[in-house]
């Protein structure tokens, strides 16, 4: 089963709406997916990474082999409970964090802000394509996740280090993501992300040509009223070699207040014989503006 791949040059075209078909089924069925030709610039994510692996190994990689993890998988002990992963978080939006971080140069920290820069356009862009394919105004759901100065913008930047027991111990523990749209950065070489899809773990490959790997969390399976899915994932640990994650979030800020968009709900408290008096004069027609009708009458706004 191949993950779905969204084109993104062919959605100014005549392949629009057959790539917003595809993008429609891929958050209804598989709640993942790839974007292809999203033009960010190879050159600038080849730095991204380049930058992230070096801190890594300057910075945390020597302490991640000395730590009660690690030291609890060569022994042996339950892993059940721990993740067999290095990992930080930078804020960038509404505010950003990152040159408070210790340790991150200033190359680094130029890098991610010049990146998530585009990257905000593109969880943007992707957004509204969301909310066209929900039938929602452009900007509905970046409305739902903005404050005063827009939605919330983190990275969670992770390795998963080469693993001597990969057999005992998860890379990160199976969960869906609490936020938004997550748009992921990894490497190339090294697998290990896996999403549950139809009763089956799924392998994600590492990303060839800097694909953008694509997933949605909670607040979009609750916005859209569970027509889009947050889907269960893991990472596996690798015996072989070293696997690099980036992976930012765009999340509503804390302060929003979440909820199903009205318009995709079910009409609720609505009088039967006022339905029956409504079916009667549109029975030949679709079932759809009926219940928007019955939900505006319902509401008062008949
Ligand atoms: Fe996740």
């Amino acid at each position: 089963m191949a993950i779905p791949v969204i084109d993104f040059s062919t959605l100014n075209g005549d392949k629009r709406g057959e790539t917003m078909a595809l993008l429609h089924e891929a958050c209804q069925k598989w709640g993942c997916f790839l974007i292809e030709n999203h033009e960010i610039e190879g050159k600038l994510l080849e730095k991204v990474k380049k930058e992230i692996n070096k801190y890594y190994e300057e910075n945390l990689k020597e302490s991640f082999y000395k730590s009660e993890i690690a030291k609890s998988l060569e022994k042996k002990q339950n892993t059940c409970d721990i993740d067999w992963e290095s990992s930080f978080f930078i804020w960038h939006r509404p505010a950003s964090n990152i040159r408070k971080i210790p340790n991150l140069s200033e190359e680094l920290c130029k890098t991610m802000d010049e990146y998530i820069e585009k990257l905000v356009e593109l969880a943007e862009k992707l957004s509204e394509l969301m909310s066209e394919n929900l039938g929602l105004e452009k900007e509905y759901i970046k409305k739902a996740f903005s404050g005063s100065n827009g939605a919330a913008m983190g990275t969670k930047v992770a390795k998963y280090p080469e693993c001597p027991f990969p057999e005992l111990v998860r890379g990160l523990r199976e969960h869906t993501d609490a936020g938004g749209i997550i748009l992921l950065l990894q490497d190339d070489k090294v697998p290990g992300l896996e999403f549950f899809k139809d009763g089956k773990w799924i392998e994600i490959p590492p990303s060839k040509n800097n694909a953008i790997f694509v997933n949605t969390g909670d607040q979009i399976e609750v916005l859209s009223n569970g027509l889009y899915k947050s889907v269960v994932h893991r990472v596996m640990p690798d015996k072989n070699g070293s696997r690099l994650s980036i992976a930012s979030f765009y999340n509503p800020v804390g302060e929003a207040i979440i909820s199903p968009a009205p318009k995709l709900l079910y009409p609720s408290n609505y009088c039967y014989g006022d339905y029956l008096e409504l079916y009667g004069k549109t029975k030949f027609g679709e079932k759809g503006p009926r219940f928007e009708s019955i939900k505006n009458k319902a509401n008062g706004h008949y």
